[in-house]
């Protein structure tokens, strides 16, 4: 099993987005994935709750409980454990930073969020994880070129000290549509340019994760039978 850590310091960057998304396209590739809300504000479960869904793919939890959640979804086959953290305290999220194989450093391309990141990589590093940095509500880049504040987050990201995913999250209403119907954006009508880079996202977490390539995550769009399919396949692994 591998823990996915996602973070950041800046409250409303992305954290649940992020893990909400890759949790449920690690789901749509066919393999066990758990996420555990590890936020008081249980945004997570907000967006989860009412999905017709198998159980065992949300845990709301606690920074002291999770080392017990842990091993427990290590112990009954879990292949990727997603943790959403809150903002702060620094303590309860060194707690998740702590259970991590990689931890996501959430971003906007914005100046506090830039500088919240670099508090973030110190705490990555103090405990001695690998790290990724992840830029989301990027502003759409037009004609193939990026906007100046995504040029220079991605400029001052080189001194950081970790890589750097190469795809940025766009600013898109999707992600917000997605939420308020308990989905992903994969699984989103209409949500075929956010499904892509999550798609890329969550292939360059898995490769960094794993050392190889990610398996292939269907859409809505291109696979509702193969959803449908890997759902009730893990239903029966449960
Ligand atoms: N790429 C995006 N495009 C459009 N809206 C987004 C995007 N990412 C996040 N949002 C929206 O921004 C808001 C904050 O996102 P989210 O809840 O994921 O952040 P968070 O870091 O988990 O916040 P918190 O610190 O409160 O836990 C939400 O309304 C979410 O739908
Ligand atoms: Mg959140």
């Amino acid at each position: 099993m591998k823990t996915l850590t996602v973070m950041s310091r800046k409250g409303g960057a992305g954290k649940t987005t992020v893990s909400v998304n890759l949790t449920l396209a690690a789901r749509a590739a066919g393999l066990r994935a758990v996420l555990a809300d590890a936020d008081p504000l249980r945004s997570a479960t907000e967006v989860l709750r009412g999905r017709d869904e198998p159980p065992g793919l949300l845990f709301e939890t606690s920074a002291s409980k999770l080392f017990t959640l842990t091993e427990a979804c290590r112990r009954s086959g879990v292949d990727l454990l997603v943790i959403d953290t809150p903002a702060a305290p620094e303590a309860d999220v060194a707690e998740a930073v702590k259970m991590a194989d990689l931890c996501v450093a959430v971003a906007r391309p914005t100046y506090l969020d830039l500088a919240a990141t670099v508090q973030s990589v110190a705490v990555i590093q103090r405990l001695g994880r690998e790290g990724l940095i992840v830029l989301n509500q990027c502003p759409p880049s037009r004609g193939g070129l990026e906007p100046p504040c995504v040029l220079k987050a991605f400029e001052a990201l080189r001194f950081a000290n970790l890589p750097v995913a190469p795809t940025a999250l766009r600013s898109r209403m999707i992600y917000q549509t997605a939420f308020a119907q308990g989905r992903s954006v994969l699984e989103a009508e209409g949500g075929d340019a956010a499904a892509k880079e999550v798609r890329a996202l969550f292939a360059q977490a898995w490769r960094r994760l794993n050392g190889k390539a990610a398996p292939a995550v269907p859409t809505a769009n291109d696979d509702l039978a193969g959803l449908a399919a890997r759902r009730s396949e893990i239903a029966a692994r449960a």
